[in-house]
Parts: C-alpha cells; structure tokens; sequence
C-alpha cells in the first residue's frame, strides 16, 4: 500500500465503483461482487438500473439467480446517480467509445461520465479506464478532469491507469478470471494499485510500463483479428471463383502446429469491437502522420462482405432460375455472433437490408431475437411450412439451439455463410449437399 493511500485512509479497495453496466461492466461488477467486494454500479439507463436492482440480468453471461443473490445480499447496488461512487477506493469506467457520423472517435461519453467521477472521487481514489480507446485517452483526456474538483498530484490526491477489457460475451471456455489482464498505469503506484485490485478477481495480471502501451496492446489484438478475417474473406471469394474449398484449405492450413491461426470467412464483422475500434487508431496515426494501410485495406474487405453475400444468395436463386425480387428468403441468426442476441453492427442486418432492396420477401428466425423492429420485423417460427415455403434459407449465424437437420432436409435451396451444415451435421462433401451454397 502506497503512503499517499495510507494518507488518505485507503487501506485496501473494499467498495469499487462500476461506470456503464453493459456488456463489459455489469459481468465485472458481479465478478468483483462475487469476489466479496461491495459493489456500487452506476448507469444512466433509468430501466437497466431499475432491472438491477430487481435482480434481473439483460446480459446473457450473468445469470438472473445470481445478480438476485448479489442485490438482496446488499454486495451489489445500482443507481443512475454518480454519488455512490464517494464511497468507493476504485471506479472503473466501462462506458461506450463509438465512432461519430464521420467514422471518428467519438469519446463524449466517457468524458460526461468523467466528469461526474472527478465530482464525486474519494480522495486517493484509483480510477481505471477499460473502455476500448486510442493510446493517449487515459493521460490526455481523462487524467485533466480529474485533475479538477481540487486534486493536483496524480499518484497522491488520486491514483489513474488503463486495463482494457477483453470480455468475449457468450464464450463458455474463458472469463474474467481465467482471462488474463492487461494494465498500464500513469505512474508506478498507479499500476501496482491496479494489479493488486485485478489480482483479487483474474488470474493473472501483466503490468506494462504505461496506459499507453496498454491501450495499444487493446487495439494490437483487435487490429489482429479484423486484418485476419479480411485476408481469409478476401481469400473466400477467390477460392470461390477457383472452384476451391476455403474451408477446406483453412483446416489443412492450421494442422500447422506453429505459426499460424485459423480465422474463418464469413458475411462480414459485427459487434461494437472489431469493426469500430481499429479506426480509433488509424484517426490517432493522422496526428504523427502516418497512414494504417492495412487497417483501411481490412476494412474495405470486411465491409464488402454483406455485398459478396447478397450477391452469393441472388446466383443462388438465379441457378433456379428464380429473381431476388419476389423470392421469399428466410434468414437464420441475425445477432453478429452465435449463441448470443447481440445485433451492434451485425452484418445479417445489411444482408437483409439489401435483399429487401432488391424486392425479396425477407423473414428470419432467430432464437435471441424476438423482433427487429427497424426492419418491421419478427423472428418466425422455424417450422416445416416456412422452410419449405422459402425459395432461399441463408444461415448467417450459427446458433446451436437452431437444429439445421430439418433445414437440410426439406429446403429447396440453402446459402450457408457459416459453413454450419458440415460442421454440424458432419463431414459432407459440396458434392452431397446438392442443396447448400457454402460460402
Ligand atoms: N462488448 C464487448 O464484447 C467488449 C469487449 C471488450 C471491450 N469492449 C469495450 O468496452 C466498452 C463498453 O462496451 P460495452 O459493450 O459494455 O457497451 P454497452 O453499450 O453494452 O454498455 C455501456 C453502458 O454504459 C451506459 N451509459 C452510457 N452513457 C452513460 C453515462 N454517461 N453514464 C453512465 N452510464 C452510461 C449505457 O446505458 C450502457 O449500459 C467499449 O469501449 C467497448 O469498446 C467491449
């Protein structure tokens, strides 16, 4: 424990305060909650706190059971008030960092939710930024409003650093504590408060030198995965055109025990990660004069692929000698990944939106999905009448309740963007599924 912490009567981080409850910040309050800390979570969502504190999850990764057990306990509290938040050592900041109309970073939000931090932050208090960001938010922008409201010396009046979140939502095989953190502290006491605050809930925590750095590694791994999925969407159209089986080629490719891993093609990126956050970057690259050539590049490919779907399912439909425009087309998953009912920037969306462009007769079926009401629409039931009744069924996520057996059976035609049907129903040739168009 740092003397400036000792100074101000912090011994160690009993209540930590939570900013934004969304789909990183709520699972980390109940992680923290869990763990025996009392937990204060603070969102300007008047019916998500009011669901809270009823003891009602809209996350899919914390149960219902156990946020109730939390509440009633008294380890977790949720307000849209920023007072609480006086009586905690630690707050982090879980808030949105989206993009502007002109594909900028757009951090008004975190800097609202700073501001009413630095009103309300306990004297000696550790503030950490998770939220996805360029390197320099943390020293540029937050730590000045924190330096407001009468506290002059970082690393004394309050402590400040950077741990992105790395939360998969709906991934059953790692969590929070098994899922290693990265933290980057303004100065050496900011970290090492940091670390040990971490340590009490992940199981490993990896301390760099600076916010900045972490912040970096943040959009490194990110950068990563959308360059990657563009290099194999890239290469899924021209193995389509060669008549080769991408699929194929990327499982004989990752039988490769060392240096290389397999990404998948697919209808495009979703999520509020991988198609926003790398553009925070190539913005901050302006500033030293550099352009990020693969992450323009990446994106171009990535943002072509609802088009290369829509054109796959209108060639589809044109071998039976059927138009788009009138063609009833039944859409399974619309959420940008599996198992989950997330729709932030789903590529299904886009596919959907330029079927119905063209003058087909969309609908959808999806399990996480009851409605799109932008679309006008509902998820229908997956029955015998509406499969039969579609000219196309396009499987655009792959959720495992959704039982593709009858799909295979009885539909005339099947797009697949997921290569789900041999993965599911086991290791068929293109040949045996005269029905299935595989991305
Ligand atoms: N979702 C992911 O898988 C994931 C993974 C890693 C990192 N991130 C990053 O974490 C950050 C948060 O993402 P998320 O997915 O949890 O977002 P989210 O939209 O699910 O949650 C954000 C929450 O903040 C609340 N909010 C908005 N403005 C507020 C304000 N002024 N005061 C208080 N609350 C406010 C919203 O009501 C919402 O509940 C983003 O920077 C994101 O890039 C997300």
């Amino acid at each position: 424990m740092s003397d400036a912490r000792n100074a101000h009567n912090i011994r160690t981080v009993e209540t930590v305060g939570i900013v934004g409850l969304g789909y990183v910040g709520l699972p980390l309050a109940a992680t923290f909650a869990e763990a025996g800390l009392s937990v204060v979570g603070v969102d300007n969502s008047a019916s998500k706190v009011e669901a809270l504190n009823a003891g009602e999850s809209y996350v899919q990764d914390v149960s219902s059971a156990m946020l109730l057990d939390l509440v009633s306990s008294r380890k977790a509290r949720f307000s849209q008030e920023y007072e609480p938040l006086q009586e905690a050592e630690a707050v982090l900041i879980c808030l949105p960092t989206p993009l502007d109309e002109y594909r900028e970073p757009d951090l008004s939000i975190v800097v609202a939710g700073v501001e009413e931090i630095s009103a309300n932050l306990r004297p000696g208090a550790l503030v950490v930024l998770e939220s996805t960001t360029y390197p320099g938010t943390t020293r540029e922008v937050v730590q000045p409003i924190l330096e407001q409201n009468g506290r002059r010396e970082i690393g004394d009046d309050f402590h400040l650093a950077f741990s992105p979140e790395r939360v998969d939502p709906g991934n059953i095989g790692y969590n929070i504590k098994s899922t290693p953190k990265v933290v980057g502290g303004v100065t050496e006491g900011c970290a090492a408060l940091a670390e040990e605050l971490y340590a009490r809930v992940v199981n490993e925590v990896h301390v760099v030198s600076s916010p900045e750095s972490a912040e970096m590694s943040k959009l490194l791994e990110n950068v990563f995965r959308g360059v990657n999925i563009a290099l194999v969407n890239e290469l899924a159209i021209l193995c389509h055109r060669m008549g080769i089986d991408v699929w194929e080629v990327v499982d004989a490719a990752k039988t490769k025990p060392f240096g290389f891993m397999p990404f998948y093609p697919g209808p495009g990126l979703g999520g509020h990660c991988i198609p926003v956050d790398p553009f925070y970057l190539s913005w901050r690259a302006r500033a030293f004069d550099m352009s990020t050539e693969f992450i323009e590049l990446a994106g171009r490919t990535n943002v072509n692929m609802p088009y290369y779907a829509e054109s796959r399912v209108t060639s589809a439909l044109n071998a039976e000698k059927k138009p788009v425009n009138g063609s009833r087309i039944l859409m399974l998953g619309v959420s940008y990944k599996p198992n989950v009912g997330d729709l932030r920037e789903s590529p299904s969306l886009k596919i959907l939106e330029l079927l119905a462009r063209d003058g087909a007769d969309v609908a959808y079926h999806d399990p996480y999905v009851p409605e799109l009401p932008d679309n006008g629409l509902e998820s229908v039931e997956l029955t015998e009448g509406q499969i039969e009744e579609a000219d196309c069924v396009v499987i655009a996520t792959d959720h495992k309740v959704v039982d593709l057996e009858p799909v295979v059976a009885r539909a005339s035609k099947i797009v697949d963007l997921r290569n789900a049907v041999r993965n599911r129903l086991g290791a068929h040739s293109l040949e045996d599924l005269e029905n299935v168009e595989i991305l």
